[in-house]
């Protein structure tokens, strides 16, 4: 018997655009019911298991309140407390958890583990950030700029700092829903296109770079940052906080985007290094409105890939 295939959303390219604009249509759905405190439970009696191997506090309260939101239930599994930090097989580790839940969220290092994972799992797989992807945040993103500003396709979003994992999936959503990135980086912290995208991927229309951070900004919809040091590459901060100095993003930068331009930071926030914090605190940031998305993309992206679409 062949086993159906399972849904995993690894990666950012692991859905097309229809499967996106059902998405986003959903979580405002999902979204407006839980403004108005009407109970949706779709996911009775399933459970979640999170892994986390870095530390964090919006993809863990996202997933496990959303989660328990849909009528089901979590287990929150760390590398500290379980046998993975202590060097059980990745694929043992699927086999056997795969078992017992209905679905997995794995916040790892290289993204070869959650691949590994999801090879040898039962249930679908989501990558709740990897070394090289964060496709839930970018979910949460874009679900942001859409509620504020309609469409994203055709605009400019200005992508200001390190050519990390954020930036990566920023590159794979600009080709899969047409809109462009502008990206500056500092010299020896660019992005790896090959990480994104294959090579005939790669066009002018969806991927700029700029050596000045200002010539990024210049007409964007969008401009957005993350922190200098990522999780993993803490040994580096203090040689970051020189390379990264002129990448901090300035109501001046804010100024040449368009009169509109929204700013936006995954967050966690390291005001006085990426971005002043007249600008994270200013008029255009939707940070908070950002974070709280995360909840309401991952309800419907938990739902869509439990039990598919619900129109
Ligand atoms: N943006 C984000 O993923 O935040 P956490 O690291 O707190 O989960
Ligand atoms: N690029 C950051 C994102 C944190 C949510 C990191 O990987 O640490």
């Amino acid at each position: 018997m062949t086993m159906p295939t399972i849904k995993h959303y690894l990666q950012f390219t692991d859905f097309n655009a229809s499967q996106y604009a059902y998405l986003f249509d959903r979580a405002s759905f999902i979204k407006k019911k839980f403004k108005a405190y009407e109970k949706h439970q779709p996911l009775v009696d399933r459970t979640l298991a999170m892994i986390f191997e870095k530390a964090s506090t919006r993809t863990r309260v996202s997933f496990e309140a959303g989660m328990y939101q849909l009528g089901g239930s979590v287990v929150h599994l760390t590398t500290g407390d379980s046998q993975l930090g202590r060097a059980e097989p990745i694929e043992d580790s699927a086999r056997v958890i795969s078992r017992m839940v209905d679905l997995v969220m794995i916040r790892t290092f290289e993204q070869s583990k959650i691949e590994c994972f999801a090879a040898h799992s039962r249930v679908p797989v989501i990558n709740g950030l990897t070394n090289e992807f964060h496709p839930c945040q970018i979910l949460a993103d874009l679900f942001t700029f859409i509620e504020q500003r309609g469409s994203i396709q055709g605009k400019t979003v200005a992508w200001v700092g390190d050519g990390n994992n954020m930036a990566n999936t920023w590159l794979q959503a600009a080709k899969l829903l047409d809109f462009k990135v502008n990206v500056s980086t500092p010299s020896g912290y660019e992005i790896d296109e090959k990480i994104a995208l294959s090579p005939e991927d790669i066009s002018a229309d969806h991927y700029q770079v700029y050596s000045n951070p200002m010539d990024a900004c210049r007409g964007a919809d969008l401009v957005t940052t993350d922190v200098w040091t990522s999780m993993g590459f803490e040994a580096e901060n203090e040689v970051r906080k020189q390379a990264f100095a002129a990448w901090r993003v300035t109501p001046q930068m804010m100024a040449v985007a368009k009169t509109n331009a929204l700013f936006m930071h995954c967050l966690p926030a390291h005001r006085g290094e990426e971005v002043d914090a007249e600008v994270i605190d200013g008029p255009q940031s939707v940070v908070w409105d950002e974070a709280e998305n995360r909840m309401h993309v991952q309800k419907a992206l938990m739902e869509y890939l439990l039990i598919g679409r619900q129109d």
